[in-house]
């Protein structure tokens, strides 16, 4: 066990006494400089992409290290793996828990995309007595806690039965995004589903899906989770956190947002080492247009920017100019649907 560890058991029932939600594990999305702002806004905890266990102990490839990778400070951080041996992922946590400082260990139980090698992900809602296997594993390679994140079945909802048995397999917390596989993320997630989970379990059960708004999230934890986890939602508003951290309702003026949008750029190049921005600022281009949903004229430069200046110039308009105060959370802002 590694002594660069930042964390001791216990971490998820620690962090639960306190409010607040829990920033979504996205592939693509919840990289270092994401986590970093929904950190500032006091998330609970984030949660990392998701990184083969394969790839971590077998490639060793700078990929999945880049992936793992911790921002100077960061705390409160669960790195997700996907895997579906055993053996492979016990080396795998002793990795994370040796490189990247993790405060705890996910295990990835929902991803539906098939190209993906092995048999992990949501593979593992049709053989669960597998993941219970790969928990106790896990389980044994650290004293971190270890939790799991579902979806509610492959093709139908045998959440509370696959829950169960993650319990006796020793989980520390279970994590349920209310769609089945096949939903993919089509139709609405079932909280109803999710809350039964929880009412089911000993361990803590946090719920996932679908939340756009504080008022959203309070109607959801009021069904009986430990708490809610937020993923699309908290892309470009990571305010949400700090509204359900603090029980306030506050959506800030676009200009607070368009700065907060230029330093989420700042922090991508600064995180990736990359001055001129040339190679690491396209992945932003799907995230910028989202802290301005008010503001549609600015989107066609936003999804074009190649460096820091390219941000700078395009959202100048409203770094400039001082616009109004504090407005209220506009609830359901549509998201522009460039995760299908
Ligand atoms: C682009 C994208 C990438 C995702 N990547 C992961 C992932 O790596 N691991 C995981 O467990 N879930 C992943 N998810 C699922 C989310 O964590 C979350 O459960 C789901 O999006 C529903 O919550 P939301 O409606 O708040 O986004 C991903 C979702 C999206 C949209």
């Amino acid at each position: 066990m590694s002594q660069l560890s930042s964390a001791r058991p216990g971490f998820y029932r620690s962090r639960l006494g306190l409010p607040g939600a829990v920033l979504a594990p996205m592939a693509g999305y919840s990289d270092a400089p994401l986590r970093q702002l929904a950190a500032e806004q006091g998330a609970l905890w984030t949660v990392s992409e998701m990184i083969s266990a394969r790839g971590l102990v077998l490639g060793g490839d700078s990929e999945n290290l880049s992936l793992g990778r911790p921002f100077e400070g960061e705390t409160n951080r669960v790195v997700q793996l996907f895997g579906a041996e055993s053996e492979l992922l016990a080396r795998a946590v002793q990795k994370v828990e040796a490189w990247f400082a993790p405060a705890a260990i996910d295990l990835n139980m929902g991803c539906p995309v098939p190209k993906i090698r092995g048999k992990g992900g949501a593979c593992l809602l049709q053989t669960p007595e597998v993941a219970f296997e790969l928990i106790q594993a896990m389980k044994a390679a650290t004293t971190l806690d270890v939790s799991a994140k579902i979806r509610l079945g492959w093709d139908h909802d045998r959440s509370v039965e696959v829950a169960q048995g993650l319990a006796a397999a020793g989980v520390n917390l279970i994590t349920v995004h209310g769609r089945t596989s096949a939903q993919r993320y089509t139709g609405e997630a079932d909280w109803e589903a999710i809350a039964r989970v929880a009412a089911a379990v000993d361990v803590p059960v946090v719920g996932s899906g679908d939340i756009r708004s504080a008022a959203q999230a309070r109607a959801r934890q009021a069904l009986g989770v430990a708490a809610v986890m937020i993923g699309r939602g908290a892309v470009g508003n990571p305010w949400l956190f700090r509204a359900l951290a603090t029980g306030g309702d506050q959506y800030p003026s676009a200009q607070e947002r368009a700065r907060t949008a230029l330093r989420h750029a700042e922090l991508q190049t600064r995180f990736y080492d990359d001055n001129t921005g040339r190679l690491t600022l396209r992945p932003l281009r799907k995230v910028l247009p989202q802290y301005l949903p008010d503001h549609p004229e600015l989107r066609d430069d936003l999804v074009q920017v190649v460096t820091l200046a390219d941000v700078e110039r395009a959202l100048a308009p409203l770094l400039t100019s001082p616009e109004g105060a504090v407005k209220p959370d506009p609830g359901a802002v549509a998201l522009s649907g460039e995760y299908a």
